[in-house]
């Protein structure tokens, strides 16, 4: 049988963070084996809340970077962006026939981008935002996406879409479901629920050891444990938090020691840090050598797009004879 297909895709915001890594790329790894996989970069995207586009394409490839160094396969897995597939606005077009205004004004996601951003006025495409991601899914006939909690309204979207156009024309898509990551998402450092890089709050996929260790030292703990030998509660500080996910084996002591006042924050960041460094080093050591490669990087991406070309202009073909349009 055929394997399901599946689509995943990110705003290029430039360089990762671990955040990226334990919510959703670790497990793009993961499913790379099991399914098709087509990992978009979704570059029209960024632009919903950022019009300056100086830095989308350097943005672009060091994002692609750091997917090859975290271990997604290109020759598995096709990499490309929106951008360059014309087929992704052709798509939109036509999805934005199929819902309504007010079913797009009710978006959950988007009313918490206007919160969070302070946006005063939203822009039409801003509107759109999970048109074009319909268009996305669908010109490759995602089966599944794999996605955060903040996405499965999207995703909700794209099936009520895909049924609309299956009922008015003929059966062309299939209705994708959410694969939903199972880690919940890592806090920043400033103990924000969110580890944002607009919020300053981040550990890069790329930062070496040194600046880990720099940034553990300012994370905040227990406000209440100001000293070594202070207790601590180790359910309502940030530090253990990461240890959960990255030092799973030390996680009984270090709560055992932190609520005794035998380990003080300074040596359990530094050992946070360590393992979080442990963790990095073979990602850091594979980006500089794709960093010395720009070329094969850039060759990388047009055998992706070539590829996600072909399969969205079948796709395309396809709805346009559905149409009448062909
Ligand atoms: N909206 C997604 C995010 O912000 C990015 C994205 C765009 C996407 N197109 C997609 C994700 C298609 C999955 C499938 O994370």
């Amino acid at each position: 049988m055929d394997k399901k297909r599946i689509l995943s895709g990110m705003r290029p915001t430039g360089k990762l963070h671990i955040g990226h890594y334990v919510g959703a790329l670790e497990n793009w790894i993961n499913l790379q084996n099991n399914y098709e996989s087509y990992h978009l970069i979704a570059d029209y995207h960024v632009l919903t809340t950022k019009l300056d586009t100086s830095h989308i394409y350097q943005d672009s490839i060091d994002m692609l970077i750091d997917w090859l160094a975290t271990g997604l396969d290109p020759v598995k897995s096709p990499m490309f962006r929106q951008s360059q597939i014309k087929e992704h606005t052709e798509l939109n077009l036509i999805f934005g026939m199929l819902i309504t205004v007010n079913r797009l004004e009710r978006n959950p996601t988007l009313k918490d981008q206007i919160r969070d951003l302070n946006i005063e006025n939203v822009i039409y495409g801003h509107l759109g935002y999970p048109v074009l991601q319909a268009a996305d899914i669908l010109l490759y006939k995602g089966n599944a996406v794999p996605v955060g909690e903040d996405q499965v309204p999207h995703v909700e979207i794209t099936r009520e879409i895909a049924r609309k156009f299956n009922n008015q024309y003929v059966e062309v898509f299939p209705e994708p479901e959410p694969l939903l990551t199972k880690f919940a998402r890592l806090s920043g450092l400033d103990g924000n629920a969110k580890m944002s890089k607009s919020l300053n709050n981040t550990i890069l996929l790329s930062d070496e050891p040194e600046t880990v260790k720099a940034k553990l030292k300012k994370a905040v703990t227990d406000p209440n444990k100001l000293r070594k030998g202070d207790p601590g509660n180790p359910d309502i500080c940030l530090v253990f938090s990461y240890h959960k996910k990255f030092n799973p084996g030390e996680v009984p002591e270090i709560d055992t020691n932190c609520r005794s006042g035998a380990l003080g924050c300074v040596d359990c960041k530094m050992k946070c840090a360590a393992k979080i460094s442990e963790m990095l080093a073979p990602i850091i050591e594979k980006r500089k050598l794709y960093e010395n490669d720009i070329k094969s990087v850039k060759d990388i991406l047009e055998d992706g797009e070539k590829r996600a070309r072909k399969t969205a202009q079948e796709t395309m073909a396809e709805v346009r004879e559905k149409m009448n349009l062909g």
